[in-house]
């Protein structure tokens, strides 16, 4: 790893290639992908009908650039569009920074003011992103950032209330289920709260949907969970079957905000991604989504029933689910790692489950079996140290 940027910390492990779940290592061993690649591969490693879809789009070409069109980016952007039962126009982008970035380019060309985010709400890692991701840490480095983004708290009705009420808004950007964040969700008060001012003060309203949204949470978008009535709307992550495919959905009466050349990319839409895409929303229909919410019920509960003590709160939507735990969260991943089960920890100590959406009962039963397991190793070696530690003092 000489020559890479030091910022990943990948697993040790080699990997020889993907199905399902799974990943298999060049050793043979088999590991558990509990969170999808982040989020992005909604139906598994290699889902065959996607696969099917990728191969022979890229038989015909792989890249023509805007100056021709590619008749799947209208089909996508339709069936996004339908699922907003509103009017609306997309903007394809390559990654969900990028689907923010023109959100932000949208709410910066159509109103003047400050734009409000919040904290631990994770919206990218590009300038205008990161400008208003609710992690100080993570901008600190880079300031001066955008000048009129302001950070309020998450789930605080009255400070967003107040502040309203004192400044000029000219968006306000959402992230529903806290990904990074901690799988969080937005307060029904907050929510209300956000569409009564947005009524009166003219903002307008970005939903990211860039992990929550695409059925992930048991409703298409995560949003209408909470009654919310957003602007503009970002998606990715697993809009493009496991290749890179952002979408900007700009509806009603910001739908035709962007004039011809005002904002583009020589990359996306990519056709490969988007023949993908096209499956990809085909398989998220209703009885899938319907499945989304039964199979997450049944994950947090099966998390719930560990009780050992060790997960402080099990929370989320559908099959976005977090455990807090009460274990040193580098010495879980680790022994997980031993035991064939790969997490992903956010936040600190919130273990992020983000299966496969067509993950079977069998599945969440060998990801729930494996995790107990290695939370009691944790805990064994836990009490080991600190026993072996006593005797010696
Ligand atoms: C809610 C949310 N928004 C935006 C992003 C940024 O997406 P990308 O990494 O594709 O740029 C992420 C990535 O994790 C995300 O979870």
């Amino acid at each position: 790893m000489n020559h890479l940027c030091g910022v990943y910390r990948p697993f040790d492990l080699q990997i020889d290639y993907a199905r399902g779940l799974y990943l298999y290592a060049k050793d043979g061993k088999r590991f558990i992908d509990t969170f999808s690649g982040i989020g992005v591969l909604a139906f598994g490693h290699a889902d065959r009908d996607i696969e099917d879809a990728m191969i022979s789009k890229m038989k015909r070409y792989t890249h023509v650039s805007n100056f021709l069109l590619d008749e799947d980016a209208e089909i996508a952007a339709a069936k996004l569009v339908e699922r907003t039962r509103r009017q609306g126009r997309v903007f394809f982008s390559n990654s969900g920074t990028e689907a923010n970035e023109a959100a932000l380019k949208a709410v910066k060309k159509l109103r003047k003011g400050a734009i409000v985010a919040f904290e631990k709400d994770f919206h990218g890692r590009t300038l205008g992103s990161l400008s208003i991701t609710g992690f100080s840490n993570l901008r600190e480095q880079f300031n001066p950032l955008l000048p009129e983004v302001v950070f309020l708290p998450h789930n605080n009705p009255e400070a967003f209330r107040s502040f309203v009420e004192q400044n000029q808004i000219a968006g306000v950007f959402v992230e529903c289920l806290l990904g990074t964040g901690g799988l969080r969700q937005i307060s029904n008060n907050m929510a209300r709260t956000i569409m009564e001012l947005k009524e009166k003060n003219y903002f307008l309203l970005v939903a990211d949907e860039v992990q929550s949204g695409l059925g992930r949470t048991g409703r298409f978008f995560s949003y209408e969970h909470f009654g919310l009535k957003p602007d503009i709307i970002t998606v990715a992550k697993a809009l493009g079957g496991g290749l890179p495919l952002g979408a900007t959905i700009f509806l009603d009466q910001v739908m035709d905000v962007f004039k011809y050349s005002e904002h583009g990319s020589t990359f996306a839409p990519n056709p490969v991604a988007l023949a993908a895409a096209n499956v990809v929303l085909n398989k998220i229909d209703d009885s899938l989504i319907a499945q989304v919410k039964q199979k997450g019920e049944y994950l947090k509960n099966e998390l719930k029933f560990i009780n050992n003590g060790l997960i402080k709160e099990v929370r989320g939507l559908g099959l976005m689910v977090g455990a807090e735990i009460n274990v040193n969260p580098d010495l879980l991943k680790q022994i997980a790692f031993k035991n064939g089960i790969l997490l992903n920890i956010v936040d600190g100590n919130v273990v992020r489950f983000l299966p496969p959406l067509n993950i079977t009962y069998e599945e969440i039963d060998l990801i729930v079996e494996l995790f107990e397991n290695s939370l009691k190793e944790v805990d064994f070696e836990r009490n080991r140290t600190e026993t072996s530690f006593a005797s010696k003092a």
